[in-house]
């Protein structure tokens, strides 16, 4: 298996299912791993509190995973009444389609490794700290759930269409870095940002990046950069706003945009409904 950018990827592809699945393992973990686990909790934890929306926060406190690698059997007894979701084991990056499909039968691929202490600010190929402390926390909230399935059936109609580059920069600026406004003013709900050390407090505080207004087209149109901080956010009013942006058929949106070079990451656009030092533009107004 190999990355997008073509480098080998570093998790055990020998003993997966064919739907890329494997079991987790849970007694292989060493003292050493859950105590690293700790330690990337213990950090995680101290930030988020005021950087992450109040789904993430409110849910992350009930699940109670920050004393060791948590074991996905028990988050799902808990996670299967609450959204009808589950998690399976993965090795790591899975190709699109196989993720795509699980995404849509309502399973979130979970990497079953854990990054190297030297890792601790930095990791290229998301760890299962990503995707668990990142990612399981939304899965509970229903209708931020019902989004990533219908990206994922969408995912598996843009495979068919050849256009997962444009729907693949949704994931990328809502599920990964995306911000939210709320009563409380700009927080995030996406794994990228509430996973990592750094970004968390400069995806909200920092006067560099842009934070844009969610604006669906624009981001399917919106290159993006996996090595640095983001240049841009994209803010989404609430989580139905996510949702309802993708009930409609993407086919025409995927045929409007190919005829159109893709914006890069920092260009900022006359309609773009811009974020000043993290107030909205109605509430400027
Ligand atoms: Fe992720």
């Amino acid at each position: 298996m190999t990355g997008e950018t073509g480098h080998k990827l570093r998790g055990d592809y020998s003993r997966m299912r064919p739907d890329y699945t494997v079991d987790q393992e849970w007694e292989s973990y060493s003292s050493a791993e859950h105590d690293l686990w700790r330690r990337l909790y213990a950090r995680q934890e101290s930030l988020i509190a005021k950087h992450a929306c109040d789904e993430f926060n409110d849910t992350l406190e009930s699940l109670h995973f920050g004393e060791g690698i948590p074991r996905f059997d028990a988050i799902n007894a808990k996670l299967k009444p609450a959204t009808n979701w589950q998690l399976v084991a993965v090795p790591g990056l899975l190709p699109d389609l196989t993720f795509f499909d699980h995404l849509a039968n309502r399973r979130f691929p979970v990497t079953v490794w854990l990054r190297d202490p030297q890792e601790f600010d930095y990791i290229v190929e998301p760890d299962i700290f990503h995707d668990f402390f990142g990612h399981v926390p939304m899965l509970f909230n229903p209708v931020f759930a019902n989004y990533i399935q219908a990206y994922g059936r969408g995912g598996i109609k843009a495979h068919a269409l050849g256009a997962i580059e444009m729907l693949a920069r949704l994931y990328w600026y809502t599920v990964e870095f995306g911000l939210i406004d709320t009563p409380k003013g700009l927080r995030t709900y996406g794994a990228g940002i509430l996973s990592s050390g750094g970004e968390i407090a400069y995806s909200l505080e920092s006067p560099k990046p842009n934070r844009i207004g969610f604006d669906l087209l624009r981001i399917m149109r919106t290159r993006y950069k996996i090595d640095t901080f983001q240049e841009t956010y994209f803010v989404i009013r609430d989580f139905r706003e996510l949702f309802d942006a993708t009930a409609p058929d993407f086919t025409p949106y995927y045929a409007q945009l190919r005829g159109h070079e893709p914006y890069a990451p920092s260009v900022v656009l006359p309609t773009d409904r811009v974020y000043h030092r993290g107030v909205s533009p109605q509430r400027a107004a």
